[in-house]
């Protein structure tokens, strides 16, 4: 297999301020120069500008946490994949379970957001993952097919341009980690199906989410079919998100 780099992406949610971004991005910044992996913050949208401009220079990229399914046009509130790439967006999550769950995103909804990151350049962050109960009914493998199967369907070819982040909904900011074992099952199931969609699946990223912190994340980034981790509670504190970056090697 060709090898990659790993890619810990933080993400910040609904969390930050002007003040307490650039303390929390001051500290990243000075803690990562011996980093090994690709690293990212998904940051609100607000605060684009401000972190693009603080982090320029560095090897962090910027990356937004939802993006429009249209183009441009009469769609208030929403934010288009050009606008952030005139932004320097470099990432953006799409189908986050937090945008399934609250905003009702659809398999499809999140396949055209994927189509339009892709479109302008950036790179889809394609999130999938069980809830609890779907894991209880032994339904894990079936849900999250069916959720990639939709962004496979429509972006074709493209698909070897995304990065895939497997985060079990009940793992996320409850601080039950799915184990390294349960967590690579499911990456092992996503890159069969990626392998047969695309021929350059090997080089598709396949991230963890859900609860990794400092203390499990070597652990859960050893696994063969784990490429990196999307971060949420533990990147707003830069000691524990340093240490999930140097475990990435
Ligand atoms: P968590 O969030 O690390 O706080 O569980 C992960 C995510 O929602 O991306």
């Amino acid at each position: 297999m060709q090898s990659k780099k790993k890619l810990i992406a933080g993400n910040w949610k609904m969390n930050g301020s002007l003040a307490a971004n650039q303390t929390l991005l001051d500290a990243i910044v000075a803690g990562m120069a011996d980093a090994q992996c690709d690293v990212a913050v998904a940051v609100p949208a607000p605060y684009l500008a401000q972190v693009q401009a603080q982090v320029s220079g560095s090897l962090i990229g910027v990356a937004a946490q939802d993006v429009s399914a249209h183009e441009s046009g009469a769609y208030t509130g929403e934010v288009s994949a050009s606008m952030l790439k005139e932004h320097g967006v470099r990432y953006v999550l799409v189908g986050h379970s937090e945008r399934r769950q609250y905003h009702h995103e659809s398999d499809a909804d999140v396949a055209q957001k994927a189509q339009r990151a892709l479109a302008a350049g950036i790179t889809p962050i394609v999130c999938v993952g069980e809830t609890l109960q779907e894991r209880e009914a032994g339904e894990t493998e079936a849900v999250v097919k069916r959720q990639l199967a939709a962004v496979i369907h429509l972006n074709g070819h493209c698909i070897s341009e995304i990065v895939v982040a497997y985060e079990p909904v009940w793992a996320i900011g409850t601080g039950r980690t799915a184990s390294p074992e349960q967590a690579q099952a499911v990456h092992a199931v996503l890159r069969t199906q990626l392998a047969a969609a695309s021929e350059h699946a090997d080089r598709i990223r396949l991230l963890y989410g859900g609860s990794m912190n400092a203390a499990n994340a070597a652990q859960l980034l050893a696994q063969p079919d784990i490429d990196g981790g999307l971060v949420g509670g533990a990147s707003l504190k830069a000691p524990d998100f340093l240490q999930i970056i140097h475990a990435a090697r």
